[in-house]
């Protein structure tokens, strides 16, 4: 956003922001890319390479296949977003960005040394760098930077092109006017719902669904029920979309582990460890959805 006067307001900041950069485009970052896309954003990703651009550009043109079979968009919208993204390799092809989403694995390493080099390469010194971690301090994220009051948190939620939640989470460090900014684009220009978090691991709904899931892993693990039957009880019973093994492989067990982890690291509570079948599975390489083999099978 050049040149913004304190005076104008966030929603009209938001409105400005125009060309977005997109860090990662695994599961959650080729969603991200898709719903800013369809806001009518320009978008750059940076992929980790170009096996990892040609996966992310698959999952892409998956997920707009579905939207136009499902009816949410048509062939000739398919084409045009397709036309608002690009791929690259180099995060110095984010310097004219006005808004950086980061979205790679949770490794707080990786994540700490993006947002340095993203300080360094993004111009606007406007520009909004926010991450889409489900777990990690953000505040840590913004000490990586000279800039830590633009520095954000906006948790998304997969599949992002379906679900309407975004949590926005401001650090101690976080300016006002970048959590409002956000909020702004979040909601006007995106169409999604905010729900304001701290910044604390897990923020709102992670802190409540992990060890909701890490509970039916345990349930499994110990051979008190079967995974159809855990599954089977949420749906049927309580009316959830998916099981918690199910959505334990949508969200990639890789994830579940990260966050569980991070949860553990933060409260000490042993209802967030990790069940040893978890760490094997992830150690295996079975990562759910995304390896084709998780709880379940996907061929
Ligand atoms: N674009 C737009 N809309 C789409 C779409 C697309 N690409 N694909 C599907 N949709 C729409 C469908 O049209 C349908 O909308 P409608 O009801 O208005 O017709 C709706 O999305 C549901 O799609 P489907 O009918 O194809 O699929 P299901 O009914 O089987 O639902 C599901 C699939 C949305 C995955 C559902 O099972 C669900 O909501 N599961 C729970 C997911 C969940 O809890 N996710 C949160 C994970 S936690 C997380 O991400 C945080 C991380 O930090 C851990």
């Amino acid at each position: 956003m050049p040149s913004v006067s304190p005076a104008e307001s966030a929603a009209a900041a938001a409105q400005r922001v125009l060309r977005v950069g997109v860090v990662g485009c695994g599961v959650m970052g080729a969603g991200l890319a898709e719903v800013c896309a369809r806001a009518g954003r320009e978008v750059r990703i940076v992929a980790s390479g170009d096996e990892g651009m040609a996966r992310g550009r698959r999952r892409l043109e998956r997920s707009l296949a579905n939207g136009v079979r499902k009816g949410k968009i048509t062939e000739a919208d398919r084409t045009t977003l397709l036309e608002r993204i690009s791929f690259v390799t180099d995060l110095g092809d984010l310097a004219d960005r006005q808004l950086v989403l980061e979205s790679v694995p949770e490794d707080e390493a990786t994540k700490l040394e993006i947002f340095t080099a993203l300080d360094k390469v993004v111009e606007d010194p406007e520009a909004i760098l926010a991450s889409n971690t489900s777990s990690l301090p953000i505040a840590k994220l913004g000490r990586a930077t000279a800039r830590p009051g633009r520095v954000v948190g906006v948790h998304f939620f997969n599949p992002v092109s379906v679900l309407p939640l975004v949590e926005v989470i401001s650090s101690l460090l976080t300016a006002e006017r970048t959590t409002a900014v956000t909020e702004a684009f979040v909601t006007d220009v995106l169409g999604k719902e905010v729900v304001r978090a701290g910044d604390r691991s897990g923020f709102v709904v992670n802190a409540l669904l992990i060890p909701y899931l890490i509970s039916a892993i345990r349930m499994l693990e110990s051979g008190f029920a079967t995974a159809d039957d855990i599954d089977r009880g949420m749906k049927l019973g309580c009316s959830h979309p998916m099981g918690p093994l199910a959505l334990a492989d949508l969200i990639g067990l890789d994830t579940v582990a990260a966050v569980s982890q991070a949860l553990y690291e933060e409260f000490k509570d042993p209802a967030h460890a990790v069940p040893p079948v978890l760490s094997r599975m992830v150690d295996s390489g079975l990562l759910g959805r995304k390896t084709g083999r998780g709880f379940y099978s996907y061929e």
